[in-house]
């Protein structure tokens, strides 16, 4: 009998990465992916704990599923992510959702065929999740979403310990995979007919594979012939270096768009954050970046209402977000984290106030995001088309060098390559062309 499974991803592309993996490994395994969770006779949940809610849809989807478990005897419920790796989501699973079959973490997704076949043949539930990062382990396959485009892992883990944030706990320290390990996948990738990598790591800047760093790598990446363009996710300001910014200036593939998280405008709560660089610095490193890289598009992440942020600090985050002139930005509501420093911050702001913070700061974003957009009208720009488009027949979509998204009509089906279009409309988060 062949066995279906579905996963749900939640969170970053990290974990969409990860959910890549654990179909490539159960693919390898014979069972065959199917788009319907009712349809599944395996579930897989791969949870998140940075977004805002993560944690009540994936109990509220583990409700859904307790009736069909009910019905059902052989339907296996797996569950994995950056949430198994804290105790008190454990504790809620084994107190409130006892039925669950399969428990991994973030350290050991190659183990989940393993744990899976034991659920199956021994008929009972199978927990293993890792404390810390062991080694990384090489060569596990993935089903990719695209075909043009792939996440590459480059690195896992965080060491910088932001005070708002989990991740340093749910995914470990740093640890960097060997530049060999990386242009070897790259390069089958390539052969596989892929386009462009996106090189994931919390915090890419500070890769460091033996003697190389990341701009090491970027340069070693940039020679392999048919890759057409390089990206990374996401990098911290405090480690980027004058060399990644003179490897934007050498490396003909490296796309001019940076993601650069400031997450605050103001020095104060950049210090009660822990994040090693303040106002000042940020602005002189976008100086630097536009002044060096001439059109290069940039985003970032921004947590509004962090204990203790006063109405003058948040108006240091607008005036920021105006000079920076964000082409796009992911705005986060802080909400705590049971474990972090911040979780005992005094001051917590009142969610009414974070609220009305929250929406002055993304009319902003939008009315300059919409602005950018529409500077680009009539220019010609380089798409690499990723397949049809949400909006109707026969449109397109695809990312420009800049990252922005772009839809366009085509009859002809486009998908993987890369086409001249001429932008006929700039909107607030997206664009439209034709082909030239
Ligand atoms: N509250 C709100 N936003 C958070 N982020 C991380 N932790 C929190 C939190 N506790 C945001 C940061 C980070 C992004 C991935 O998620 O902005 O860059
Ligand atoms: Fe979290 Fe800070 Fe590490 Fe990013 S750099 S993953 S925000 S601790």
């Amino acid at each position: 009998m062949i066995r279906k499974f579905h996963i749900t991803t939640f969170g970053c592309q990290m974990n969409e990465h990860d959910s890549e993996i654990i179909a490539g490994l159960l693919t390898e395994d014979g069972y065959v992916e199917t788009d319907n969770r009712d349809d599944a006779d395996v579930v897989i949940i791969n949870t998140c704990s940075i977004r805002e809610n993560a944690d009540k849809r994936f109990f509220g989807t583990l409700g859904q599923l307790k009736k069909r478990k009910e019905r059902e005897e052989d339907l296996m419920v797996c569950v994995c992510g950056c949430m198994m790796q804290q105790q008190h989501i454990i504790d809620t699973i084994k107190a409130k959702y006892p039925w669950v079959d399969v428990i991994f973490g973030t350290h050991n997704i190659d183990a989940f065929p393993r744990l899976l076949r034991n659920a199956y043949s021994e008929k009972t539930k199978q927990r293993e999740i890792l404390e810390g990062g062991g080694d990384i382990v090489e060569g596990l396959p993935a089903i990719r979403k695209f075909k043009s485009k792939a996440l590459v892992n480059i690195m896992y883990g965080c060491n910088n310990f932001c005070t708002y944030c989990i991740v340093p706990y749910t995914r470990g320290r740093e640890r960097s995979r060997s530049p060999e390990a990386i242009v070897d996948e790259v390069r089958k990738l390539v052969s596989d007919g892929v386009k462009e990598v996106m090189l994931l790591g919390q915090n890419v800047n500070s890769y460091s594979g033996g003697d190389t760093d990341f701009a090491g790598l970027i340069y070693m990446l940039n020679d392999i012939e048919g890759l057409e363009r390089i990206r990374f996710m996401t990098s911290h300001p405090k480690d980027l270096s004058d060399r990644l910014i003179k490897a934007y200036v050498d490396c003909d593939k490296l796309c001019k768009n940076i993601h650069l998280p400031v997450q605050a405008g103001s020095s104060a709560v950049l210090k009660r954050m822990n994040r090693h660089y303040d106002r000042e610095k940020y602005l002189s490193l976008v100086e630097k970046l536009k002044e060096a890289v001439p059109g290069i598009t940039i985003s970032t992440d921004i947590i509004v209402g962090f204990p203790g942020e006063t109405e003058e600090d948040f108006e240091e985050t607008l005036s920021l977000v105006r000079q920076v002139e964000y082409d796009s930005a992911f705005t986060f509501l802080y909400s705590v984290r049971k474990g972090t420093p911040a979780e005992r911050y005094e001051d917590q702001i009142p969610e009414e106030v974070k609220h009305e913070r929250f929406n002055r700061l993304v009319e902003l974003i939008n009315g300059i995001s919409a602005r950018k957009n529409r500077a680009y009208e009539g220019r010609v720009e380089k798409v690499l088309v990723e397949g049809p488009g949400k909006t109707g027949e026969n449109i397109y979509s695809g990312r420009t060098d800049g990252f922005k998204l772009v839809n366009f009509y085509s009859e002809k089906d486009l998908t993987g390559e890369t086409v001249d279009i001429e932008i006929t409309r700039g909107k607030t988060f997206s664009l439209e062309g034709r082909l030239v």
